[in-house]
């Protein structure tokens, strides 16, 4: 019995054949079978692409983007992924999400979209899979890498990259014929008024997306502000940041206790094609 739509394009990650799935577990035709948790998702790492016991972020990582992303300061980039996937694809579409970490933006494309469109989810973090399984229930989601994505070739008309790994070559090898890939990156000015209270050298953000293997049909920059009214919500913020590790610990915990501040979000959106 087929689990969902999506099995047809889920691979086994160790021999590529297609999976095929029982309620409780799905295997491939050399007997290779993995176990569906209880929260509904599928473990497909292959331990060898495991570089540590818990990779991708942790818990509390998780916790903290789950907070912040509730009190909707992203609401706008989420907007602004709908309306480009909305433009492109008018239809039911195979969409993946490479990456989803709480699945905040599967589940706002789900909801806005009227759940016609076939959703599958990755992330390598198991502490944010079993989030976003609560967040996105009847999308296929799966512990993965996206540098080794468990989706057959050609067979995802829309790949949604938002802060993630760049993985374009695997990105190219999923994406369908007139499929598209939808990146997001924070641009120079994002978060500056964090960076500003944790750093006295403030540098623009450098992220920029270049790949030989897509072509960049289109790049828009998202610039917008946003408050924070609790130290609970400014707290998740910094502590979904790399700069929770690094800054002065005096700086962090000055942010951390802050009960009021407004930041700037800022992001370029590409879209790329075959
Ligand atoms: C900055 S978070 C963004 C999560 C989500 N897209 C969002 O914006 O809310 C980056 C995510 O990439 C995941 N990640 C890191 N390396 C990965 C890899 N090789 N394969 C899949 N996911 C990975 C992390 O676990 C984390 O959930
Ligand atoms: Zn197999």
């Amino acid at each position: 019995m087929c689990y969902n739509e999506n099995m047809r394009r889920v691979i086994c990650p160790v021999c590529g054949k297609q999976l095929l799935t029982c309620d409780k577990s799905a295997y491939c035709e050399n007997r290779h079978s993995y176990d569906r948790a209880r929260e509904g998702y599928f473990y497909l790492l292959p331990p060898n692409a495991k570089k540590s016991a818990s990779p991708g972020d942790n818990k509390d990582m998780v916790e903290a983007r789950k907070r912040f992303l509730a009190t909707g300061s992203y609401l706008p980039l989420a907007s602004r992924l709908c309306e480009l996937i909305d433009t492109r694809f008018k239809d039911g579409i195979a969409l993946l999400d490479a990456g989803m970490g709480t699945g905040y933006y599967l589940s706002h494309i789900a909801d806005s979209r009227g759940h016609k469109d076939d959703m599958i989810g990755v992330d390598i973090s198991k502490d944010a899979v079993k989030v976003a399984a609560r967040a996105v229930p009847d999308a296929f989601l799966a512990v993965a890498s996206v540098y080794s994505l468990p989706v057959a070739d050609g067979s995802a008309d829309a790949v949604i990259s938002v802060f993630s790994p760049f993985a374009d070559r695997e990105f190219a090898r999923v994406l369908s014929e007139g499929g598209a890939l939808f990146a997001a990156v924070p641009a120079e000015e994002h978060l500056i008024e964090l960076r500003r209270a944790l750093y006295d050298d403030v540098r623009p953000v450098q992220s920029e997306l270049r790949s030989d293997i897509l072509r960049e049909t289109a790049r828009e920059e998202l610039s917008f502000k946003f408050e924070l009214e609790s130290s609970e919500d400014i707290s998740a913020l910094l502590s979904m940041t790399p700069y929770v590790y690094r800054a002065p610990c005096d700086r962090v915990s000055k942010v951390k206790n802050s009960d009021h501040m407004t930041f700037t979000a800022n992001f370029l959106i590409y879209t790329f094609t075959k």
